[in-house]
């Protein structure tokens, strides 16, 4: 047995932002935000609705769609840069919201590639037997974060929760490798002052070597290759450096989520987003080879591959 998920989730804010509403208080461009970004629009969470009260939501289906009880969680991991508050965290609060009295919590930080991180270690407790299932949620608010004044990072961002359960599943499915991996001495180029800054092009130089080299790098640790890839689910942050990651596994567009159009990028949100998003457009099948991967703000990354289903 190894572990895999076995229930997903999730939830995105009614409100939509398109780039002709940033048009109106942004010096720029519907034409520049879709040629340099991919992005179209993004969700925006109201005032009273924080990261928690998200992730309530998209917990909750997921642990319906897994068909288990919330009592039998053994562990929240809640990967965030936007929790609610420093302490308690997000997953404290899930835990008591939820009713999973049986459960630890704790949150993850590592950005963009924060689900991942969760995802591989869901596995480990999974795996040595020290839990039966691990609820793992990408979650953010980052609009609490965000300097609307500033046209370089404002049009990038958007809100939204994203949750997998996971659990023990057969030997031909499930996780089968992954890699993570840090460079802290990028750290000044994305960091929270007050306000979230960034340096565009240094991320994005860092972002289009390392979505390509991990992408390949798991699928040698998992003993396949590039053809037996099924299905690509990149972090969402920029078509551009998406579409590096997709060329690098040698994938037909058709095979490589691109949900950053309508969400545009949601950190640690958008991996879970995507996944739910393909399953529910019925793009990912029973036995589909799928290779996730993201980065972010630290610097760090993150890849997994999977084969799908229970
Ligand atoms: N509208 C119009 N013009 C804009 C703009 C906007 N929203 N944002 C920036 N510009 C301008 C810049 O001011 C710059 O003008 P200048 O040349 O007069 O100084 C010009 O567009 C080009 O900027 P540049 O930074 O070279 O653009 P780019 O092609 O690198 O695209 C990003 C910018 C941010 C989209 C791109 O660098 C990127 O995606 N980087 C990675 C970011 C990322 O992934 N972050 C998340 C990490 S998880």
């Amino acid at each position: 047995m190894g572990a895999g998920i076995i229930g997903m989730g999730k939830y995105v804010p009614e409100n939509v932002v398109t780039n002709a509403d940033l048009e109106k208080k942004l010096d720029t461009s519907d034409e520049w935000i879709q040629t340099r970004t991919g992005i179209k629009e993004r969700r925006i969470a109201s005032d009273d609705t924080d990261t928690s009260h998200m992730s309530y939501r998209a917990a909750k289906e997921a642990i319906d769609n897994a068909g288990i009880s919330p009592e039998e969680l053994d562990l929240i991991l809640v990967a965030t840069v936007t929790p609610d508050q420093p302490f308690p965290s997000v997953s404290s609060m899930l835990q008591h919201q939820l009713g999973a009295r049986n459960a630890a919590a704790m949150d993850v930080s590592a950005a963009c590639a924060g689900f991942i991180y969760g995802l591989v270690t869901a596995k480990q407790f999974i795996e040595s037997g020290s839990c039966k299932y691990v609820l793992v949620i990408g979650t953010e608010k980052l609009s609490k974060i965000t300097d609307w004044s500033d046209r370089n990072t404002a049009v990038l961002f958007g809100d939204g929760s994203g949750a997998a359960v996971l659990g023990n599943v057969s030997d031909e499915r499930g996780i089968i490798s992954f890699e993570l991996g840090a460079d802290g001495s990028g750290g000044e180029h994305i960091k929270q002052e007050e306000f979230l800054k960034m340096n565009g092009r240094e991320v994005f130089k860092f972002a289009v070597r390392q979505m390509g080299e991990s992408s390949m790098n798991v699928v040698e640790k998992a003993g396949l290759s590039k053809e037996d890839v099924d299905f690509l689910i990149p972090h969402q942050a920029n078509i551009r450096i998406m579409e590096s990651a997709r060329q690098r596994l040698d994938l037909p567009p058709e095979r490589m989520s691109r949900t950053v159009e309508r969400y545009g990028n949601t950190s640690s949100a958008s991996i879970p987003l995507s996944l739910m998003y393909e399953l529910e457009h019925g793009r990912i099948k029973d036995g589909d080879l799928i290779v996730l991967v993201g980065f972010g703000a630290g610097l760090v990354w993150g890849s997994v591959a999977m084969r799908w289903g229970r």
